[in-house]
């Protein structure tokens, strides 16, 4: 029997009486996803400390980190290692120091400092998003503008119109495998965003690029698009700057972050880098060089065994909701991505704050309800991110279960609510 088949209520309290404890709520690998990579805390030997002449251990050695290590993430990126800045764990890091060097100090060819606008500068991003790129951004004191996440990329109508006003600084968003719809620019768009009018000669793009190689499916890939080169070609050099880390490559909280742009751009952001250290952790570079050189099939060999781990996980989200709430949207529609770590779902009705509390009530945490929003608000109260990398398959089948539950009763009592209601 499905959930569509059994009273809402009666399904909803049977569902409390088994006493769950999920977690669906961050995207973080599974510890068998860490496993893989174990082999990183013992690959240097004691004295094994050396990049080439470079001691690692000292300071020297500058900003922008080893050669080894820009050259393993310019053919990551596809782009020339001198394009390429390798620093610490946490891409987001970056992203925030970069940000902040564009308020402090503007940007290359920026005529004023962004802090020095008359009002705020604003950023646009893609919704539904990620809830931490909202944050930094608020955080910063920026203004966002919301345009949509389409099935090829941002709403390019949208964001061309809001380029007009000289206050608009630029976007920042996933190109790939998108934070939480799984969505990829596509290469038109990627094109037209690249060649895209601004009226702020600084306009940059800002691509988080965390899930370029997270393909689920062997077969069935998107491929990333190089915005740095198309920026380029279409004469605007340093409008794109990448970022990415092995976050969801090798330890979540052990990982490098990286950064690429025009050379020029690399130069100018090292520049106020170095006023702020004298360099990152070589010994962690050093040790991911070694690593993820010597994995068989290299960084993309270790991304399919990740496959192999998420694939079911992901399957398992899909055939569960199908099976409970049917395939015809009468409850819910999701995507079905084929990469990243994230599956949205959107209810038929605006009840998506209940349903995240029905399931928090039954043991089963999910996303914050509106954290896919600027603000924290969903306008519509629909979009849910579902999170299913972490807890083991079996787990995913009986929160999915739970959740359709939820989705269920929660429809059931808005409809009940509605004026002219029978019940
Ligand atoms: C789109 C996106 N960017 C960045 C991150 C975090 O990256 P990092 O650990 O490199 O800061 C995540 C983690 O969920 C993410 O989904």
């Amino acid at each position: 029997m499905t959930v569509r088949d059994l009273p809402s209520r009666e399904a909803y309290d049977a569902l409390k009486a088994q006493n769950l404890k999920l977690n669906m709520q961050r995207g973080q690998p599974s510890d068998a996803d860490f496993d893989l990579s174990n082999g990183l805390l013992g690959i240097l030997g004691e004295h094994d400390y050396l990049a080439g002449k470079l001691d690692t251990r000292n300071y020297p050695g500058g900003v922008q980190g080893l050669p080894e290590a820009r050259e393993l993430f310019g053919e990551y990126l596809d782009v020339p290692a001198a394009q390429v800045l390798v620093w610490n764990n946490a891409s987001l890091e970056l992203q925030a120091f970069a940000l902040t060097t564009a308020l402090l100090h503007g940007l290359r060819g920026s005529p004023e400092l962004w802090v020095r606008l008359a009002g705020k500068p604003k950023m646009i991003v893609t919704v539904p998003g990620y809830d931490r790129h909202f944050l930094l951004l608020e955080t910063l004191g920026f203004e966002l503008l919301s345009v949509e996440m389409q099935d090829d990329g941002p709403d390019l109508d949208a964001v061309e119109r809001l380029a007009a006003d000289a206050t608009v600084k630029g976007m920042l968003f996933v190109p790939t495998y998108s934070n939480p719809g799984g969505e990829t620019v596509s290469a038109e768009k990627a094109r037209r965003l690249a060649g895209l009018k601004a009226a702020a000669p600084d306009f940059t793009i800002f691509a988080d690029d965390a899930y370029r190689v997270h393909h689920l499916f062997e077969n069935d890939r998107h491929e990333a698009v190089n915005l740095i080169r198309l920026c380029a070609e279409a004469g605007h050099p340093d409008r794109a700057v990448v970022f990415a880390s092995t976050s969801k490559i090798t330890f979540a909280g052990a990982g490098l972050g990286f950064m690429a742009s025009s050379e020029a751009n690399v130069a100018y952001f090292s520049k106020f880098l170095s006023a702020q250290s004298i360099g990152p952790n070589k010994v962690e570079q050093l040790r991911h060089v070694r690593f993820l050189r010597q994995y068989p099939g290299g960084v993309e060999g270790l991304m399919r065994r990740h496959a192999e781990l998420l694939a079911p996980k992901f399957q398992a989200v899909h055939e569960v909701l199908s099976q409970e709430l049917g395939e015809n949207g009468e409850y819910a529609t999701w995507k079905t991505p084929k990469g990243g770590y994230f599956v949205s779902l959107d209810t038929a009705l605006p009840v998506a704050s209940r349903v995240v509390q029905l399931a928090e009530d039954a043991g089963v945490s999910l996303t914050p309800a509106g954290a896919t929003y600027p603000g924290g608000h969903d306008p519509h109260d629909r979009n849910i991110r579902l999170s299913p990398s972490r807890p083991p398959a079996d787990e995913v089948r009986a929160a999915m279960r739970a959740v359709a539950t939820c989705i269920k009763l929660a429809s059931e009592e808005y409809r009940a609510q509605q004026p002219g209601s029978a019940q």
